[in-house]
Formats: C-alpha cells, sequence, structure tokens
C-alpha cells in the first residue's frame, strides 16, 4: 500500500469516527470515552431514583416488599416496573409521605430532581 493509501485510508476512517466525536462536543450527558449510546446510559431521573429511592423501592428494599404484599399490585412491588405511575401521584407521595415511607422534603430532593426523577418513573421521555 503506498503512502497515499494509506493516508486515505486513515482519513476515511477517522470520518468514521466523527459523528460521535460532535456528539460528545455537543452532549454533556456522557462523561465518558468512547462516547456510549443514548440507550445504554441510564437517565437523570434513574440516576436520582437508584441513589435517593433505590435503598427502598429497588429488590430487595423495604417499600417494595411493603407494596408487593399490597392488594392489587402488579410488577412485584417494585415502582420501575409499572406502568400506571403518573408525575403528580409520584411527587404528591414524596412530599407528603405515604403510610410507611416517611415525607422527603426539598432540602433532600430539590424540586428539579424530584421531576427528573418522577419523569422517569412515569416513564416520560426527558
Ligand atoms: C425509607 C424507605 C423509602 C424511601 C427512601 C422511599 N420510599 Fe417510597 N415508599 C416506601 C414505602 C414503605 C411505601 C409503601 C407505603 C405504604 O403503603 O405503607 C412507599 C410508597 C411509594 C409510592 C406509592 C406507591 C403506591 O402505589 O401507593 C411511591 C410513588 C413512592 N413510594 C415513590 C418514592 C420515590 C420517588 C422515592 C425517592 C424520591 C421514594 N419513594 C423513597 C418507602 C420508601
Amino acid at each position: 500500500m503506498s503512502v497515499r493509501q494509506f493516508s486515505l485510508l486513515l482519513l476515511a476512517a477517522a470520518s468514521l469516527q466523527l459523528p460521535a466525536v460532535a456528539q460528545q462536543a455537543t452532549s454533556a450527558a456522557s462523561p465518558v470515552w468512547p462516547p456510549v449510546s443514548e440507550a445504554a446510559a441510564p437517565s437523570q431521573g434513574e440516576v436520582l431514583f437508584a441513589v435517593t429511592c433505590g435503598r427502598c423501592h429497588r429488590a430487595g428494599g423495604m417499600g417494595t416488599g411493603i407494596l408487593s404484599r399490597r392488594p392489587g399490585i402488579v410488577a412485584g412491588g417494585l415502582l420501575e416496573q409499572r406502568e400506571d405511575l403518573i408525575v403528580p401521584f409520584v411527587q404528591t407521595v414524596v412530599r407528603r409521605g405515604s403510610g410507611n415511607m416517611p415525607r422527603i422534603s426539598r432540602g433532600e430532593v430539590s424540586d428539579p430532581e424530584l421531576a427528573l426523577i418522577a419523569a422517569y418513573l412515569a416513564k416520560e421521555k426527558k
């Protein structure tokens, strides 16, 4: 292969990388290199849910256990697998508490953070 052919090959390979590079430059969502696809990266709402709600509401959590015993509850009590959650319901439960769930103040979870968590549980694309 000549030097010219080789540099053309390099150019072609570099241009294949361009969309990923452009995405990296414009999006702060992916701090890792190489950039992970949007589908693979957890949303902000999912990350916040895991940090603030996960210890009670993921598998083995106290909230999951209590909800799984409630009549009519599907998805094994796992909030993330439910299809019936809507944003205002999640926000109200979190701010007021519900049964064995303590209320969570704005000092612990801000309104914008709660909006992201609620949208994640309501399966709204953010
Ligand atoms: C200390 C544990 C705990 C934490 C932390 C917690 N929850 Fe809960 N949650 C519970 C329990 C327990 C229940 C069930 C309440 C009951 O019926 O007694 C519940 C119920 C709920 C419900 C109502 C489900 C229904 O169908 O009635 C929602 C929605 C909810 N939690 C959302 C959240 C979100 C969002 C967070 C994080 C911001 C969170 N919870 C953090 C323990 C917790």
